[in-house]
């Protein structure tokens, strides 16, 4: 069983993990048209990850007799400027991320749930995960700017990135 308020801001919370994972798409696809299909790989694959975020936190509610309130998703920009910009905004976004898993997390433990705490747990070392991929990828990208051969060898480099795992169902 899950309160109102937990309920409401879990499916807030949805919403903003769809949007993320529109937002890497839409990333994805800028990537390609720019001629760099590794970076477009590495966001294709980070949709995939955040499409299992939309579903695990989906399935938790489900699994705590919630209801489901789909929500109206963002248009995401078509437009993400120079390759370190791309992962500037990646990182800016994952930032955001992390700081909506916290406040979640507050209000958890305002209700004293602890099923909630316990599941919430998995996106606050997720969202580590998520901010140190980012930041092992900007800082390479950093140091070679826009340089054509260091750029190349950091798009074969992403271009390997293999889809997620599935994750274990909630419930
Ligand atoms: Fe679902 Fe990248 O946070």
């Amino acid at each position: 069983m899950i309160s109102e308020k937990i309920q409401e801001a879990l499916n807030e919370q949805v919403n903003k993990e769809f949007y993320s994972a529109y937002l890497y798409l839409a990333m994805s696809a800028y990537c390609d048209t720019i001629g760099l299909p590794g970076f477009s790989n590495w966001m294709r694959q980070q949709y995939e990850e955040e499409s299992l975020h939309v579903t695990k936190l989906y399935d938790y509610i489900l699994a705590q007799g919630g209801k489901i309130h789909l929500q109206q998703i963002d248009e995401p920009p078509k437009e993400y400027g120079t390759p370190v910009e791309i992962f500037e905004q990646t990182l800016a976004h994952e930032q955001f991320v992390t700081g909506c898993i916290n406040e979640l997390m507050g209000i958890a433990i305002e209700e004293r749930d602890y099923a909630t705490q316990t599941f919430l747990q998995w996106y606050v070392s997720e969202q580590v995960e998520e901010e140190s991929n980012v930041n092992d990828i900007l800082a390479p990208l950093r140091m070679v700017g826009k340089e054509g051969g260091g750029l190349m060898m950091i798009d074969q480099q992403l271009a390997k990135r293999l889809p997620p795992a599935p994750l274990a169902p909630a419930g």
